[in-house]
């Protein structure tokens, strides 16, 4: 493991021309971030062996310990975790003013999602924001909108579109719509869901 500027960087772990600057940085063995992402505001960015993160993502959070927003929020962890062979694909938006954890051998398929951790209170007038779960071997398609509080189950689906606001807890399940909700039931066999290797050809 390297140790630069405290960063804990594996030897074989790749980081193309982007802008990395969480406050806390852990790649594991074989994991990769592309070219023109932007990783800034985060307390940590950890990504587990063999997990990427692709071109054109935007990742920002609002910083801890500022106490101008959320100082009601004790607690709130602006992160960002990938399980190994989790992959976030290319032009996704990505706020983790709290925490956003996308389990092992998840994609986050296409282009232009969105996962916004935070949002106005609109009861309170002020900044709150909650975590996003996303679960192991699920799969998110593209232009979804994943809102704070939501949890996707492992070994699910979201359907291309769809708006996740809730936290959803049945396991082998299409998830899809606006607001997503459960669709149908997947078989346990799918190919998917058995890979031993994150990237699909
Ligand atoms: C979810 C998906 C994988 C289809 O899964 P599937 O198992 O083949 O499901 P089906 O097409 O049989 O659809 C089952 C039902 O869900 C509905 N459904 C599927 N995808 C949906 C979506 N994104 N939004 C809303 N409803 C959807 C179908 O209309 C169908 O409804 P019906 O039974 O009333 O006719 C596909 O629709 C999808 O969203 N793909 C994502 C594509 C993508 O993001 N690509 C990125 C590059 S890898």
């Amino acid at each position: 493991m390297n140790l630069l500027f405290g960063y804990r960087i594996h030897p074989t772990a790749r980081i193309g021309f982007s802008v990395i600057c969480p406050k806390h940085l852990e790649m594991g063995p074989q994991s990769y971030i592309g070219n023109l992402t932007l990783c800034k505001g985060l307390e940590l960015l950890r990504m587990e062996e063999s997990s990427l993160i692709g071109n054109l993502n935007w990742i920002s959070g609002f910083p801890a310990n500022d106490d101008r927003f959320f100082s009601s929020e004790k607690g709130r962890r602006p992160e960002l975790i990938l399980g190994s062979n989790a992959a976030i694909t290319t032009r996704h938006y990505i706020d983790c003013t709290n925490s956003v954890i996308v389990g092992e051998f998840t994609t986050v398929a296409g282009a232009r999602s969105q996962l916004l951790t935070h949002s106005i209170d609109l009861y309170e007038s002020r900044q709150a924001s909650k975590p996003i779960t996303i679960g192991k071997y699920c799969f998110v398609g593209t232009a979804s909108i994943l809102l704070g509080g939501s949890a996707l189950p492992d070994y699910s689906v979201l359907g291309a579109s769809s708006m996740l606001n809730k936290a959803f807890a049945e396991t082998y399940f299409l998830y899809a719509g606006n607001p997503a909700s459960p669709v149908k039931s997947l078989s346990q066999d799918m190919a998917y869901f058995r890979r031993a290797k994150g990237f699909v050809h």
